[in-house]
């Protein structure tokens, strides 16, 4: 089996695993990732079917997708021995997947991903700015019944895991100043801060037309 072979199966397994979500993290997300990670990766030296695997599998582990995170990994870790991808290379993306979410960033010391798992992080990471970040917003908002707005709640200034987890008191516009206005600086590879630039000035653009329209001023 080639490379391009395994990527073909890996995609089918990452297809497979994804298509019931419906918050946010269907296959249209896996497909932007992976993408972004083929264009990020053009500017840098980094071993391919790491970085695209791991933009494939980045969420079919995750605590929030599945009820057994553990079972998912071993599950995963089969998988990828079938497909004859060598066992450094499995190591280095299980590695990834399990350390690069923004919800584990939140309450685990900072770990140096390696440059696949930056790309990824960062691919992973544009797809909830800009307008499709916008839009991911309000459609994990909707999902989960928070207010669209409410001036009397302040956004969160830091949060561990469990409180971002937490939407009692959550409105998706203060979800912006909690996460995605933050991530523009928090992006690893030059590639993905460029991008990042234009995407950012678009959600200041919406949120700035947002408050004044919610105050009748325009
Ligand atoms: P990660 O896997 O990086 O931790 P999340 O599961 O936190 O990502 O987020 C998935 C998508 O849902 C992202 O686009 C994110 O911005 C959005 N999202 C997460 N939490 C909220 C929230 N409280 N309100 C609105 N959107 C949210
Ligand atoms: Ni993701």
């Amino acid at each position: 089996m080639n490379n391009e072979q395994r990527l073909e199966k890996i995609a089918q397994y990452s297809h497979a695993h994804m298509t019931q979500d419906r918050t946010g993290h269907g296959y249209d997300h896996i497909r932007r990732v992976v993408a972004m990670a083929r264009k990020l990766s053009a500017k840098e030296n980094a071993d391919l079917l790491v970085t695209l695997a791991s933009a494939y599998l980045h969420d079919v582990i995750d605590d929030k997708l599945v009820d057994d995170p553990k079972t998912a990994l071993d599950g995963l870790k089969t998988f990828l021995s079938e497909v004859e991808v060598s066992a450094p290379q499995i190591e280095q993306i299980l590695f990834i997947i399990q350390n690069m979410s923004f919800a584990h960033t939140l309450d685990n010391k900072p770990v140096q991903l390696p440059l696949e798992g930056q790309i990824v992080q960062d691919s992973d990471w544009l797809d909830a700015i800009g307008a499709i970040g916008v839009t991911r917003a309000i459609y994990f908002g909707g999902h989960h019944s928070e207010k669209i707005y409410d001036p009397r709640i302040k956004p969160r200034e830091s949060m561990t895991k469990e409180e971002y987890r937490n939407l009692q008191n959550e409105t998706i516009i203060n979800h912006f100043y909690e996460k995605l206005l933050k991530i523009k600086d928090k992006l690893n590879t030059p590639s993905a801060k460029k991008i990042a630039e234009n995407r950012q000035r678009f959600m200041l653009d919406f949120l700035t037309e947002f408050q004044a329209e919610w105050d009748a001023k325009k």
